[in-house]
């Protein structure tokens, strides 16, 4: 890795982290995580389908890797995530063959198996994972009360929310508890997730901070739409983080180069730096910003939505730092 050039941890005044899997901690990816980096969130290995393919029978060894690796090198951790609609074992929305409706019956049961894999997941790393993704993704702004309608929601409403923010609390009480969506910084989603948020620690439950994805491309959104979020949840008086940053190179859903233009990363570079310029700005409402990613050997929109070439993150697939690496480090 290159050792001429400054850590990221050092330039940004808030906990930069990367969204890890075990080949990250490995040789040179090790060296460039902790280098460059205060904090991991594992990629995949807290979902629930890593963690509890069959009802009951629980499989830590990625995560325990993790946590291993983190605590034994100073990162903080952030977990991901604990109720989601994707990424979830069939059996979960299941009795027997039978999708659960929302039933009492049904309602209950289900909530019983959240509850049981909050306590069990959370509290196998209580005290060593100082921030949790209670929800992820819960909300649909085409909804006309701005819930998605996940098997989560149809079961149990908002009950399902409060179940595992409750849950989380009682198990980590030191942890802090996010809420986590993706596309936070467009107006409507803007709207909805706030409105949930607002009426959800109304209500008391234990919403610590909201969680921004901020999977951008190189065009949207812009970085006047990013500051107006986080001004918009600062007035909540909740903490914020920046959970999964990534920068596209297209600006559609069908596109692919085989080679990236240099014009290309460049103008990469640039939103990172506009990004970045808004986060220092704000960094008083933001406890940590998280990159969906170490290098661009390993990310997930190689094969999202479509698969393709797309170098999203700030070290290329050498480990070499890019010009999106230089928007951050390095603000003129
Ligand atoms: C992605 C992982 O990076 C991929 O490896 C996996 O195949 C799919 O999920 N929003 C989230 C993350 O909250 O959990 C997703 O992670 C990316 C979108």
């Amino acid at each position: 890795i290159e050792s001429g050039i400054p850590a990221v941890k050092d330039k940004v005044p808030f906990d930069i982290g990367a969204a890890v899997a075990r080949a990250q901690t490995l040789g040179e990816h090790g060296e460039l995580l902790t280098k460059h980096f205060d904090s991991v969130t594992p990629g995949n290995a807290l979902k629930w389908d890593a963690t509890e393919p069959r009802e009951g029978e629980f499989t830590f060894a990625e995560g325990d890797h993790l946590v291993d690796y983190a605590t034994g090198h100073g990162l903080k951790f952030r977990g991901h995530t604990l109720a989601w609609h994707s990424q979830t074992p069939a059996w979960v929305f299941k009795d027997g063959d039978r999708d659960l409706t929302a039933t009492p019956a049904d309602k209950a049961l289900l909530l019983s198996r959240l509850e049981n894999h909050v306590r069990a997941v959370v509290g196998r790393y209580k005290g060593r994972i100082q921030t949790w993704d209670v929800v992820n993704e819960v909300v649909d702004e085409n909804q006309p009360d701005g819930m998605r309608r996940s098997p989560w929601f149809v079961v149990t409403g908002y009950d399902f929310i409060r179940t595992a923010f409750r849950v989380a609390r009682e198990t980590d009480p030191a942890a802090k508890l996010v809420l986590n969506d993706y596309n936070s910084e467009l107006p409507r989603k803007r709207k909805a997730v706030f409105d949930l948020v607002k009426k959800l620690r109304a209500e008391g439950v234990p919403v610590d901070a909201v969680g921004h994805q901020l999977h951008v491309n190189i065009e949207q959104a812009p970085a006047a739409e990013i500051e107006k979020t986080i001004e918009l949840f600062a007035g909540l008086g909740v903490d914020q983080q920046v959970t999964e940053l990534d920068v596209s190179v297209y600006t559609d859903f069908v596109s692919s180069y085989t080679t990236v233009p240099a014009g290309v990363l460049a103008l990469q570079g640039y939103r990172c730096k506009e990004i970045f310029d808004v986060l220092r700005r704000q960094a008083s409402h933001l406890s940590s910003v998280t990159v969906w990613g170490l290098a661009d050997d390993a990310t997930w929109l190689s094969s999202f939505p479509i698969t393709r070439l797309n170098p999203p993150l700030l070290f290329d697939d050498e480990l070499q730092a890019k010009p999106a690496y230089w928007g951050i480090a390095d603000p003129a």
